[in-house]
């Protein structure tokens, strides 16, 4: 079985964050969110590894993983260029695929549980696919796939209004060749794009037999912000303590804390767990880090309150206020206006920000 993660894409819901990289690399609990598959996939047994790239963030996302050693894996970057759609993106890797059957992750995805279950599951001698579900609470807001009394796949349907269970499709797909004469007979959706489901009902139609595997921890796509605060939230609530760097002896830890190489909590300093914090960062004496926050690398934070955050990396925060619920990209710049004439904010915020005063 070979391994395919989706990496393409727009990455528009997650602007501005993805102006200047692609949303795979935004990091969670300081690790970006596209290791988490690699990381699934190697646990699964996977040695080979196609992640398909689009047209933003190509180079950063070879340069941080290379030709996979570092993982234990081969990896072979296959580029779709324009996000034609999921289908679309599956098309592309046909000649790396070859005969195997393979499972698609998508890159922007973290599922607490992995994918060793699923893809030990999937049985390629009798299923032309695997598709992997989970019960929700909403079920007309997702795509659901009715299922029979064996677990084989009997219909997808969209966003039903009387949905026939709460099983909705989660993004992880295994999949024979099969699935490639399908791909090649599609339309464009109503919304411009190769849909996957449509290859999928494309083999049911034909008669094959389509397998599916309830997935039972939690599953998270990181495509809002929101998502990515959320799943932060979610990691951190997993991770054990491990100190790299140095707290000094007056600074005030409770709570699980990750302290990346040459970080420094300085004497005076406040942080309650569970906190994630990257390499050669300072949180300065006065400063609070309360719980579900990451801080990249080489940040400064300086006299700031900060809780239920995501900083990315090479920022520096010194504003005399608390921050909450925030996604900060790197290299930005927060601090207090020591003039305050007149009385009131000072702001420089690029292109589809969002602020809440
Ligand atoms: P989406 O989140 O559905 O699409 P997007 O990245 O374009 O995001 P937005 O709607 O905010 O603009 O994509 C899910 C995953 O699949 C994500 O990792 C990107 C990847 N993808 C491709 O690789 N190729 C594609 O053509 C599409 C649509 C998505």
């Amino acid at each position: 079985m070979k391994g395919v993660i989706l990496a393409g894409g727009t990455g528009s819901r997650l602007r501005p964050i993805t102006h200047t990289g692609p949303k795979q690399l935004v990091p969670i609990a300081n690790k970006p969110v596209l290791e988490y598959a690699i990381d699934d996939l190697v646990e699964a047994g996977i040695g080979e590894i196609g992640i398909v790239l689009g047209n933003k963030g190509r180079a950063e996302i070879q340069e941080y993983f290379g030709d996979g050693s570092d993982w234990g894996v081969d990896i072979t970057y296959i580029v779709q260029g324009a996000p034609l759609g999921l289908a679309h993106a599956v098309g592309c890797t046909r000649d790396f695929v070859g005969d195997d059957s393979f499972v698609v992750y998508l890159g922007d995805d973290l599922m607490r549980e992995g994918i060793t279950e699923l893809v030990a599951d999937f049985d390629p001698a009798e299923y032309a696919a695997g598709i992997g579900l989970q019960e929700v609470d909403d079920p007309s807001r997702y795509g659901i796939v009715d299922v029979d009394d064996g677990g084989d796949v009997i219909q997808l349907v969209e966003k039903p209004d009387d949905p026939p269970n709460n099983l909705a499709l989660i993004g992880i797909y295994v999949f024979t060749p099969a699935i490639f004469e399908q791909i090649e007979t599609l339309d464009k959706s109503w919304r411009g794009e190769y849909e996957i489901t449509d290859a999928i009902q494309g083999l049911l139609d034909d008669g094959h037999r389509i397998q599916s595997h309830v997935v039972h921890g939690w599953w998270k796509d990181t495509g809002k912000p929101e998502d990515v605060l959320h799943a932060n939230r979610l990691v951190l609530d997993d991770i054990k303590t491990r100190i790299n760097g140095t707290v000094e002896d007056e600074a005030s830890v409770t709570g699980r804390l990750e302290l990346g190489e040459g970080s420094v909590i300085e004497e005076g300093a406040v942080v309650r767990g569970p906190v994630s914090i990257g390499e050669r960062t300072v949180i300065e004496s006065d400063t609070y880090v309360g719980p579900y926050t990451s801080i990249g690398d080489e940040c400064e934070i300086n006299g700031a309150q900060i809780e239920s955050s995501v900083v990315v990396g090479e920022s520096e925060i010194s504003a005399d206020r608390t921050i909450v619920d925030s996604l900060i990209g790197r290299k930005a710049t927060i601090t207090t206006n020591q003039d305050k004439k007149p009385d009131g904010e000072r702001l420089v915020v690029g292109q589809n920000s969002s602020l809440e005063l």
